[in-house]
């Protein structure tokens, strides 16, 4: 199993260049199943979340070719025809997202036999939403040793869905299915992230009719087929956010290229307010810190545009070293503090109580080893030792490898001292 050795201290310098999102490529790829013409995405991630994916696609029948090309990676993925609408529970275990093939499949075949995801470890992660909004769009569901039998012989019909709070998954796996039904779908109290309209906006090039993405209610025509289209995906804002926090605990001056500032608003005003510089630029954003001490400051994660959960882990890892004590709120998932025990072994001080954990902030963290306990808490303890004195190495990395794509080589182009440790045995920790 790779690990990752990291020693802390250097200032980060230099431009990093973020991927397409990894939320959103997911759900376009899953997207590709609704029309039997090529779907064609580019600014591709290359990571091992969507290599599940396309492993689950090929055998539903996607042939799936990826390019580099001169405008960055690309994936294009044709399904002339769904040769199985079956997805086995080995490959919907390992990645969630692939339950997202349900509405698809049953929407172009009008039946699907899909895997439960299970549990996780942030949490229970249920999809009851999901598959409330696929019987409201007239699909027969029935659950059966583990699987999701969905039926809907004649079809599926637009409705009105309301749903009871905001899930990101469930309003995206709504509009995968509505896009086809006979008639107009209404979803209430719709997600509003930016991969909801990334979403979108790829569906309606494919020919959908949708309308309001980014805003809670969004209106969806269905139409009897989606042809072929070209799509960029957008950036990640969860990659974004991380290496603006990498550069703010580091310190110096990094420019984040190929993405967008206004995706981690609500991050950014945060890091002002703990006295980090943020430069606004139409291509991208600049962070800087010339080493003076950070301010504690409180956060809480709601869904977007409010504080991404996704990038809670990695904030808390800035506020081990604020001054003063600072206090981290996470509303979305009941389970997501793994990272705390592991940053207590870098020497943060930090006590969970519920969903509420207070950092008081130390002088400075030591390196130690650390063991990743999911994708971004992961790289929370790469934050940290970015700034930690000596050595950390992080067990397990193939958690950071689900969504982070090259960050070695991306962290190790600004000056941070960061390599790579291939198949080594993992430490006792
Ligand atoms: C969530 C995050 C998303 C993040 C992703 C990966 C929010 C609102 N969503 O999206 O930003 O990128 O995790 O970490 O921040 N729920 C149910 N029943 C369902 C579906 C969800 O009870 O059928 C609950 C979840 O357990 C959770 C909440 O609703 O407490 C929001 O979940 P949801 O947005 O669906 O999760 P993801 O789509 O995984």
């Amino acid at each position: 199993m790779d690990q990752i050795a990291i020693i802390g201290g250097s200032h980060l310098e230099g431009d990093i260049p973020i991927s397409g999102a990894k939320n959103s490529a997911i759900k376009l790829m899953a997207a590709s199943l609704l029309t039997d013409e090529p779907l064609r995405l580019t600014n591709m991630p290359r990571l091992a979340d969507t290599r599940f994916l396309g492993n689950l696609l090929r055998r539903l029948g996607t042939e799936l070719t990826e390019t580099n090309g001169p405008d960055g990676p690309q994936t294009v993925l044709h399904t002339p025809e769904i040769v199985s609408a079956f997805a086995p529970y080995d490959l919907v275990r390992q990645m969630r997202a692939s339950f997202n093939v349900l509405g698809p499949l049953l929407a172009r075949t009008g039946h699907a036999k899909v895997s439960l995801p299970g549990g996780c470890a942030i949490g229970a992660r249920p999809v009851d939403l999901h598959l409330k909004a696929l019987e409201a769009l007239g699909a027969h569901i029935d659950l059966n040793e583990g699987y999701v039998y969905a039926q809907a012989p004649r079809g599926l019909r637009g409705a009105t869905i309301t749903f009871p709070f905001v899930s990101v998954g469930a309003t995206e796996h709504a509009m995968l299915a509505a896009v086809l039904a006979r008639g107009e779908t209404i979803l209430m109290h719709a997600a509003r992230e930016p991969e909801i309209v990334d979403l979108a906006d790829c569906l309606n090039v494919m020919g959908a009719r949708i309308e309001g993405a980014g805003t809670p209610v969004i209106r969806i025509v269905g139409v009897e087929r989606l042809n072929g289209a070209t799509h960029a995906v957008t950036p990640d804002r969860i990659e974004t956010g991380t290496y603006a926090l990498a550069a703010a605990m580091a310190g110096g001056e990094v420019r984040l290229t190929n993405t967008r500032a206004d995706l981690i608003e609500s991050l950014l005003l945060k890091m002002e307010e703990a006295g980090v510089e943020v430069e606004r630029r139409n291509d991208g954003l600049t962070i800087r810190r010339n080493g003076s001490r950070l301010r504690a400051v409180e956060v809480e994660t709601d869904p977007y545009p409010g504080f991404a959960t996704d990038l809670q882990a990695q904030f808390m890892a800035l506020m081990t070293v604020a001054d003063g004590e600072s206090v981290v709120r996470e509303t979305i998932f009941e389970n997501r503090f793994m990272h705390v025990p592991e940053l207590a072994r870098l020497g943060a001080d930090i006590t969970v109580s519920g969903g509420e954990a207070r950092i008081r902030g130390v002088d400075f963290l030591q390196g130690a080893p650390v063991m990743a306990t999911d994708l971004r808490a992961s790289v929370s303890l790469v934050i940290a030792a970015l700034a930690a004195r000596g050595e950390t190495i992080v067990n397990r990395v193939y958690h950071l490898d689900r969504g982070f794509e090259r960050l070695e080589e991306k962290l190790s182009a600004c000056g941070a001292k960061v390599r790579r440790l291939k198949g080594h045995m993992e430490a006792e920790n």
